[in-house]
This record gives structure tokens, sequence and C-alpha cells, in this order.
């Protein structure tokens, strides 16, 4: 129906939520100081030291987000999405909670496994509790800061309700912080609770996703099965990025990253609420979820590609809209004319 301009220079990429892109060189650099790290073997696997300098550097990264964890109780992975794959490869989760609009890689992961997944009714503010108490699910994935797609922050009260009843049920919440650095909110996982919780956090999304950095923290036997399994799972981290990943988070290069990323995506969020006024009230968010009926070709055919609601749901009409990774633009200069585009076709869509 669509011609594709897939491949084509002139459309703007904003369907893949990556970081607002650092200076040029800092990348560069950084690799260059870990290939001179004393020690160092960069063509062979991680070393038991090298994980453990890690998972040291984990905890200090956790406890910025008001984690107070052991080294023993982290699990390094490359990356959110291997996170998740390890949890549910490792653990013994035969149902599985995940929200109605949830990352695109949730889905994936349901879908390859032999496991039953529920969707989770969602509100404005999140899952609802009763939602999960209904579905009676081994795991829940939740992602209730800057959640993907909707940009949204759930609040305090929803979180205790959702701990409260997955304590009651024996759920074990599964806390994806991709975002969570970029806001102002305490994780979940922080807040007093009988329920059983892992928690996972990634790199990708605050400083670079090339870093394939992220840490499963989580207490008991739960963390002690992925950590027994750290021989399946860490290795597919590459050594050098390890001791990347190692040296910006002992030298608080990872924090600056995030103070950084924070100012601009504040900026960009501005910008995006101008064309669009229903944004207002919602947390600066790096990813904005527009409800419209506009499939994402129209989208594309104006030169912008956006990421179309079945990336995002197994029920994607009841939950139509197009999500816009303002942070992945190269300049706000580049999303003005974007965004401006966007908002035209969601006008000109819903005259029709
Ligand atoms: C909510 C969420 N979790 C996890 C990931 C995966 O991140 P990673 O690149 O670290 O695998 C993403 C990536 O889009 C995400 O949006």
């Amino acid at each position: 129906m669509f011609a594709s301009r897939m491949g084509d220079p002139a459309v703007l990429d904003l369907s893949v939520n990556t970081p607002v892109a650092m200076a040029s060189d800092a990348f560069a650099k950084a690799v260059e100081r870990a290939i001179k790290a004393p020690g160092m073997d960069w063509q062979g696997y991680a070393s038991r030291k090298l994980i453990q300098r890690l998972r040291l550097a984990g905890a200090r990264w956790l406890e910025t987000r008001g984690i107070m964890a052991r080294p023993e109780e982290i699990v390094p992975v490359a990356g959110g999405q291997a996170a998740l794959a390890a949890i549910l490869g490792v653990l013994d989760i035969k149902s599985l909670g995940i929200e109605a609009q949830t990352y695109s890689g949730v889905i994936a992961l349901a879908q390859g496994r032999a496991l039953k997944t529920i969707d989770l009714h969602m509100d404005g503010d999140g899952v609802l509790p009763k939602s999960l108490t209904d579905a009676g699910v081994d795991a829940a994935i939740l992602t209730p800061t800057l959640h993907n797609p909707t940009g949204k922050i759930w609040s305090k009260a929803r979180r205790r309700d959702l701990l409260a009843v997955a304590a009651r049920s024996g759920t074990l919440v599964i806390e994806d912080d991709a975002y969570g650095p970029l806001a102002d909110i305490e994780p979940m996982t922080a807040l007093p609770s009988g329920a059983s919780t892992l928690f996972v956090s990634t790199l990708s999304k605050i400083v670079a996703p090339g870093l394939r950095t992220a840490f499963i923290w989580g207490r008991g036997q739960t963390i002690e099965k992925l950590s027994s399994a750290i021989y399946a799972t860490g290795w597919g981290m590459a050594p050098l990025m390890m001791e990347v990943a190692v040296q910006w988070i002992e030298s608080g290069v990872v924090n600056e990253q995030i103070a950084a990323q924070r100012l601009e995506i504040e900026a960009r969020h501005r910008l995006a609420t101008a064309f669009f006024p229903e944004l207002r009230g919602n947390p600066p968010s790096p990813h904005i979820f527009l409800k419209t009926c506009a499939p994402a070709e129209l989208f594309e055919l104006a030169g912008v590609r956006v990421a179309g609601s079945s990336a995002f749901s197994r029920r994607p009409v009841a939950n139509a809209g197009i999500r816009i990774s303002l942070s992945a633009a190269p300049s706000r200069v580049a999303l003005d004319v974007a965004l401006s585009r966007c908002a035209e076709v969601t006008r000109a869509h819903a005259r029709l």
C-alpha cells in the first residue's frame, strides 16, 4: 500500500530508543584507555577478576539507584535484553505477566518460549494491581519508571500496591529500570515490601547501548541461581566493554552522562510538548507515545521513522499510536523538523 522508504537516508530514524549521542571521541578515548589497562586480555573471555571488578562497580552503580547491594548479589550481563532472557532462561518461571503495552523485547521473549504469558491491564498510572492479582503468575516484568512506550512514571502508591499484591501471591517482580536513572523517583525494588524482586539495570539507555552492560540484582536463592549460571550469561560480554563500563562507573563518567542526558531530554520534551499539548503534565521522557490511528508508514512517507503500536502490544488496535524517540534525533533542530512533520500527519489523519 505504501512505497517503502527503508534505507532512504532522507528519513530520520526515531524508531529506536537510544541515548542522546555523546561527544564523538569520548567512546573512542575510553576504549583506548581500556585497551591499555594492565593485564587486560581483550581478545579472550572475561577473566574472573574482571567479572568481579564489574560486580564491584555494579554495587557502586546500584547505590546511586538507592539499592545497597553486595557484589555477590549482582550478575553482570550483556544488556537489559540479555538480563531478561537470562532470568527467563535460568529460573523456573512457568507463567509470566507482561504489561499490556510493553517494550518490544519483552513481547519477543515471551513469544519465543513455552511460557504462559498474560497481558496485565494498565491505566494512566501503570499496571492495575487487580490485574496482577487476577493473573496469578509466577513472575511479572514491570517498567514503572519512564515506561516504554508511554513514558509514564507510576506513582509511589501504585508501586506499593503492586508490591503488596506480588507479596500476597508469591509473584516475582522483575523491575526493568532501563530509563530509571533519568527520573527523580526511587525504583520500586528500593521500597520496603515482602515481595520477591529482581532489579534489572542496563547502561544502554543512559550511556551507550554499545557497552552491552547491565546488572541483575536480587537476594537469596533467586539471585544465587542466576549467579551460579554466570558463565552461561557473563560470557556474553566483551571484556573490552566490561573494562570501559568499570572505568566509567568508577570515574563518575556515567553520572556525568546521565546529568547531560537529563538536561537535553528536558529540552527535547519541552519541544515535543509544544507540538503535542496532550503531553503536558507528563514527565520529561526520552520517548513519547502519541495516540493516533495513523499508521507508522504515513510518518515514514513524511520522512520520519517511528515505532508503531504493533511493536509494543499483542493487541495493537486497543493501544493504537506511535512512539517517537526524542533522544535518537541527532540534534534539537532535526527533532524540531521531525516533530512538525509528525504533528502534520496526526492532524491530517484525525481529519479523515
Ligand atoms: C524497557 C527496556 N528494557 C530493556 C531494553 C533493552 O536494553 P539493552 O539494549 O540493554 O538490551 C530496552 C531497549 O529498548 C527497553 O526499552
